[in-house]
């Protein structure tokens, strides 16, 4: 089974990118959203939250995991691979236990949509203060300039339902406006939060026409199935039901209603509760 973590509904758009290409498989969702949103909060915290889980999934017999938010990739990822919550599984004898983020396949790619080498970031708070992305992509593409912007109440608004309403083109035009007057040459924008997809609309209204926007569903679905047909002694470990299911840390009604929203179908949510073993 392959589990998907956010710190909320965002991570959905992630997810149906990855059914749509990957179908076959087991999945198994979990949005932390009783403690959404994680985007201003502090490295430990996110590393503590992020770590209970990624453990909770790997419990619920997930080999691999997606960190399908950019802020816990930014601020949870490296650490979790490298010290104690792997390595307490690999001593268990489940060598096999594996969790990516989706910083690094993005910024792969990233350089081959801009034409003027400018490309604009927008993110939560702690995924441009921990600079993730730039450090990654000018691994890649290091001649790109790269000109980040915090958007710090687009996730809030999105796990409150508000992003269709009045009061969020008011803050979509802030940051969108913040964003260029920093660079006049931008011409592609990445949606570095698995949240701003459901503002599409309203970024597109604030924003010149010739400025490409890039979501990432898409692109980690391709890297995954890249990554799953290079790893195949993890792949045959994956389970092939076609199932999906939706747990929350949140009461399941609200969580569903807006997972709906993401999704465009019904769907069940249940309620859990994160405890560390
Ligand atoms: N979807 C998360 C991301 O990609 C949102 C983080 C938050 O909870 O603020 O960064």
């Amino acid at each position: 089974m392959i589990g998907v973590f956010d710190s909320g509904v965002g991570g959905l758009t992630i997810l149906s990118s990855i059914r749509k290409r990957l179908p076959d498989y087991d999945y198994l969702y979990l949005g932390d959203n009783a403690r959404a949103p994680y985007g201003s909060r502090s490295f430990e915290v996110i590393y503590e939250y992020t770590w209970q889980a990624v453990d909770y999934l790997f419990r619920q017999g997930c080999e691999l995991i997606i960190l399908a938010c950019n802020t816990a990739s930014a601020k949870a990822l490296r650490t979790i691979q490298q010290v104690n919550l792997l390595e307490q599984w690999h001593k268990d004898g489940n060598n096999n236990k594996r969790v990516l983020g989706i910083i690094r396949p993005t910024a792969e790619v990233i350089g081959q949509y801009t034409k003027t080498g400018h490309v604009a970031i927008c993110a939560t708070e702690g995924t441009v203060a921990s600079q993730s992305y730039t450090i990654e992509i000018k691994k890649q593409f290091p001649l790109l300039t790269i000109t980040q912007q915090a958007c710090p109440m687009w996730v809030p608004l999105v796990e409150n339902n508000e992003h269709n309403g009045k009061g969020a083109d008011y803050f979509v035009k802030q940051y969108i406006d913040s964003l260029l007057s920093k660079d006049k040459d931008i011409d592609t924008l990445l949606l570095a939060c698995t949240h701003y997809p459901l503002l599409y609309n309203k970024i597109r209204s604030y924003l010149p026409k010739e400025i490409k926007i890039i979501e990432q569903g898409d692109i980690i679905a391709r890297s995954l199935a890249d990554y799953l047909s290079r790893h195949n002694e993890l792949e045959r470990q994956l389970s092939r039901g076609g199932q999906c299911r939706y747990l929350s840390t949140e009461q399941s009604q609200k969580v569903a209603q807006l997972a709906r929203l993401f999704l465009q179908e019904p769907v069940e949510v249940e309620h859990i509760e994160i405890q560390m073993r």
